[in-house]
């Protein structure tokens, strides 16, 4: 991969959604890596394991973001704290939290399809807007939606409507917020290894994880993040793979992408249509 420039010593505070695991981890891992004094703010409801990471200078917001109230007593905390930061320069914002459920809707519950909505699309919306302030003085967002953005996604109905909103928002929001000098970044990987998969009730992932033809691992994910981010772009895609599928997916009329998504999501846990 090509080197490129390291800015991000000009954010002193990163605040990560869902840094416990997966991307979000990564994101911890590799911004620390490029800039070892910035501040990390975690929000999820587990706590890291940092591992060989634990130097680090992390707090951890315990939060439930599927619940508002727990949202707005977080967001109060944290923002207080920023405010208070001497020494502040410019802050991140990462909204990475997120999850699915593979079945037919509104399986496994409604309750559960619900919370998805609350924390893949209330919850960016909540802190970006709750941000906002601070973010104008000097800051960026970066959002993780899917490819799962770019068309219909049977059996992931939920899962892919709340991708759709938030590539489609921050691409608006990127150019509400141009005059502010917010830089938004959407990204949208395909399918990582992460406990993505299991925790959305799939037997089998559909991926291999490390570098097949379909699957990218969490590290590349967060490669390609980085690099888009210092290069100012609104969109990424990551890897070949998935732009030529997201690009072709988008041209292709929504009714007969959302059949052929349907023949191929149904295919990933075959049992449950037998
Ligand atoms: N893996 C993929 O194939 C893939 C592809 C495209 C997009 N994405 C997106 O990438 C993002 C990160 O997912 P991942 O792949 O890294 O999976 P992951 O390892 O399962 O991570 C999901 C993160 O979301 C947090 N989270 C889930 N529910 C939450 C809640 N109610 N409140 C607060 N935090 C919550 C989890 O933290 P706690 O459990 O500690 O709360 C966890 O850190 C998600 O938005 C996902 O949709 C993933």
């Amino acid at each position: 991969m090509k080197k490129f420039k390291n800015n991000l010593y000009e954010y002193s505070d990163v605040i990560v959604t869902g840094g416990s695991s997966g991307i979000g981890k990564e994101f911890i891992e590799q911004i620390y890596h490029l800039n070892k004094i910035t501040r990390f703010y975690n929000i999820s409801r587990s706590r890291p394991e940092l591992g060989f990471l634990k130097h680090i200078i992390m707090k951890h917001y315990p939060c439930d973001l599927s619940s508002r109230s727990e949202r707005k007593n977080t967001i109060s905390l944290l923002f207080t704290e920023l405010q208070n930061v001497t020494n502040r320069k410019k802050i991140l914002l990462i909204n990475n939290s997120g999850f699915g459920a593979y079945g037919k809707f509104p399986k496994p519950n409604l309750d559960h399809q619900l919370d998805m909505l609350e924390v893949n699309v209330a919850a960016p919306t909540h802190l970006c807007g709750a941000f906002y302030p601070l973010l104008k003085e000097g800051g960026a967002v970066i959002n993780i939606a899917s490819t799962a953005a770019f068309q219909p996604t049977p059996i992931l109905s939920t899962y892919g409507a709340t991708k759709s909103y938030l590539l489609d928002w921050s691409l608006g929001i990127q150019q509400d917020w141009n005059e502010d000098n917010i830089p938004v970044l959407a990204v949208c990987p395909g399918p990582t290894s992460t406990n993505f998969f299991s925790n959305a009730g799939f037997k089998t992932a559909p991926i291999s994880g490390k570098g097949s033809w379909s699957g990218q691992t969490s590290h590349k994910v967060v490669q390609e993040s980085l690099k888009s981010f210092q290069e100012n772009k609104s969109l990424l895609v990551t890897g070949w793979n998935n732009k030529v599928l997201s690009f072709f997916g988008s041209k292709v009329p929504k009714s007969i992408i959302n059949k052929i998504s349907y023949q191929i999501l149904k295919k990933m846990r075959l049992e449950q249509f037998q």
